[in-house]
């Protein structure tokens, strides 16, 4: 969007309204003109917009069932706005099934907001001043960047991991060391750097870290005094039981606990992105009491708030039927994902959670540059499917593309056969394309 004259806003103001979202600017292409095999079949399939669709059917059966949407004249009224007490007991017994078995969670150190990017907002606002710096491993969820920066003018600082970390070539590996570097290299430039903030499972790679790795990476943090934000909002939705994903919360030997902060919502591991419902956990009073006070700006609605909190207290429901299906079906759609892009001369990264398939299509560029990265986006784009690609995810190796495989499973094989086309297409010479 371009203001004329910008300068009515304030800078901040401004940059905001001018800020150029590629991500955005395609997802709102295909939001127009959506796919459908009968009515639309020339439409955009959204292999790029971070979305489950795989439990749809059988979410809104229960979301309609009666008791998670039922009204009284006291939701119209002005209510706990950081967190109903039935949403945070909801919650606090939630965790302490599913991410901290054996310890309880406390209700009074959860504070609701409206989505876990309202969480980041208001977490740059309450532990950081403008200019400040957080730092954050790349290639990563790109929202990362404008969450901290948009309002609270925190500046976000990549922590490079590449493909040639490791010896296989595919790994991204985060080591305690490169933290430490770049703390040390960015005070020396003067910069205050407040904390770190880590996605655990990882957006776009899909693994999480170890307990071992976290702890190191905590004393790191803890030596220079720095905040640890933990964004976990993909927690459940891992699909390789041979992998489990352990919580921060589980940890109980944290260097600093009143800086570590745990974030979850019911956007991805619920697939319920339109109900805004995003927590933070943290151990620290004066923490709390700040969230507490701005989350006026950004609560969920009342309704809301009881109906997600009757999902998480339905036991039999969400622990025995919705987790356990959601994750086969996962799982199903992830192999297939993966088969079909290995048998198409792909690499793929392993993954374990998520819902993203994170891709290395450098033997299709020539040459392997961000240029040519771009070129092939826009060749899938035009053949009817959106894909994020790496360099917009702050990936330092050209070639990677995340795709999102929890699409509708109807539309899956079709998205496939897309990418097989262009990708064919790629490796016949240009004098023998039709
Ligand atoms: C790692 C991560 N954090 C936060 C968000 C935003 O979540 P919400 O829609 O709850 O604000 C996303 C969405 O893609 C995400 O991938």
């Amino acid at each position: 969007m371009k203001l004329e004259p910008a300068s009515h806003l304030s800078q901040r103001g401004s940059h905001a309204a001018n800020y150029g979202d590629f991500i955005m600017t395609y997802f709102k292409e295909a939001l127009k003109n959506p796919y459908h095999p009968k009515l639309n079949p020339k439409g955009i399939i959204n292999m790029g917009t971070a979305i489950n669709r795989l439990m749809e059917t059988e979410l809104a059966a229960r979301i309609t069932q009666g008791d998670a949407l039922a009204y009284t004249p006291a939701h119209q009224h002005y209510y706990e706005l950081s967190g109903t007490a039935q949403l945070r007991q909801a919650l606090a017994g939630f965790f302490t099934r599913h991410f901290c078995p054996g310890r309880n969670v406390s209700p009074d150190n959860l504070v609701v907001m409206n989505g876990v990017g309202a969480c980041l907002d208001s977490l740059g606002h309450a532990l950081c001043d403008p200019g400040d710096v957080l730092l954050t491993p790349t290639p990563v969820y790109g929202r990362i960047f404008t969450d901290f920066c948009d309002r609270s003018l925190v500046c976000v600082e990549p922590i490079d991991t590449s493909q040639e970390t490791n010896v296989d070539g595919m790994t991204f590996d985060l080591r305690p060391e490169d933290v430490e570097e770049r703390i040390v290299q960015l005070t020396s430039e003067g910069k205050r750097v407040r904390g770190l903030v880590l996605l655990h499972p990882h957006n776009p790679l899909g693994t999480s870290y170890s307990p071992e790795l976290l702890r190191k990476i905590f004393a790191v943090c803890a030596r220079h005094q720095m905040h640890v934000i933990v964004d976990e909002i993909y927690a459940l939705s891992v699909f390789d039981t041979s992998a489990p994903h352990q919580s921060v919360l589980s940890l109980d030997d944290l260097p600093d606990p009143e800086k570590t902060h745990v974030l979850w919502g019911l956007t991805k591991d619920f697939a319920l992105a339109g109900f805004r419902v995003g927590v933070i956990h943290t151990q620290s009073k004066e923490l709390l009491q700040c969230l507490r006070a701005v989350s006026t700006y950004q609560c969920t609605p009342h309704l809301i708030q009881h109906a997600a909190a009757t999902l998480l207290n339905d036991i039999e429901w969400c622990d025995n039927f919705y987790l356990p299906t959601n994750q086969r079906r996962m799982q199903e759609a992830y192999t297939k994902a993966l088969k079909r892009l290995e048998g198409m001369g792909v690499k793929v990264r392993r993954s374990q959670a998520g819902f993203f398939v994170w891709a290395n299509l450098q033997s299709f560029l020539c040459p392997c540059t961000e240029e040519e990265e771009l070129k092939l986006f826009e060749e899938l784009f035009e053949s009817g499917l959106f894909l994020v690609p790496g360099s917009k995810l702050y990936c330092v190796n050209p070639g990677w593309f995340r795709f999102i495989f929890t699409i509708a499973p109807e539309d899956l094989d079709e998205a496939l056969n897309k990418v097989e086309l262009v990708l064919c297409r790629r490796r016949t010479p240009r004098k023998h394309r039709p």
